[in-house]
């Protein structure tokens, strides 16, 4: 078994996440306020398993970072030549971990009875690196919708980069960060 992961987004790599993992996804949502772009990354050893097998093993690590889509003066939404949202501003560094049944991260207060299986949620701050929230209830609420996939939304993306071996750009026009895709549908 893996020891218990740190909740970082840089996970033991000095240059961080953007190095240290594998990218999978990149989605827009110009209607997410004001228009976003995340990108999602996953570490190696976790997407092995999931090719192998479309598990997430205990210790995976999935970091979304999003950022403000880059607007004209007119506040008109960019586009780059592939129709894609120009990521601009970091906003959040969102990461997920899931850990060995047992295991636990110091200071989580979540209930058992909010968890999504053996996952944690974390956020970060884009600049300073702090973490922003640990167990947020909220966000296990919405992913509760995703436990057909293990809680994991971008689950489909992550099939279809392994299949296409080049991250998955898909795209989503709900507001908030309702889900454009849920299992069973
Ligand atoms: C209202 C629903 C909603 C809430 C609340 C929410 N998420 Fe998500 N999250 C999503 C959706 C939908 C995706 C898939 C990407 C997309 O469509 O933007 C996602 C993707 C992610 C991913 C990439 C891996 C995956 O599960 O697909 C991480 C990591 C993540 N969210 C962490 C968090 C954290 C941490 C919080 C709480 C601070 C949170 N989420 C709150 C809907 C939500």
């Amino acid at each position: 078994m893996r020891p218990t992961p740190a909740v970082t987004p840089s996970h033991g790599s000095p240059t961080g996440y953007q190095q240290s993992l594998v990218r999978y996804a990149s989605i827009d949502r110009p209607d997410d306020g004001g228009g976003t772009v995340r990108h999602a990354y996953i570490d190696a050893e976790a997407l092995a398993t999931f090719r192998k097998d479309g598990t997430f093993p205990a210790g995976t690590v999935i970091v979304m970072d999003q950022f403000a889509a880059k607007r004209d003066t007119n506040g008109q939404l960019l586009h780059d030549s592939q129709g894609r949202l120009i990521p601009d501003q970091p906003q959040t560094i969102a990461v997920r971990v899931k850990l060995a049944p047992g295991q636990t991260v110091a200071g989580d207060q979540l209930p058992a009875g909010l968890r999504n299986g053996d996952w944690v949620y974390a956020t970060f701050d884009p600049l300073s690196r702090q973490r922003d929230s640990l167990d947020n209830p909220v966000c296990s609420a919405c992913h509760e919708q995703a436990a057909g996939w293990d809680y994991v939304f971008s689950r489909p993306d992550l099939a279809a980069a392994i299949q296409k071996n080049t991250p998955q750009p898909s795209s989503c026009d709900l507001p908030g960060r309702q889900p454009c895709r849920v299992p069973g549908q």
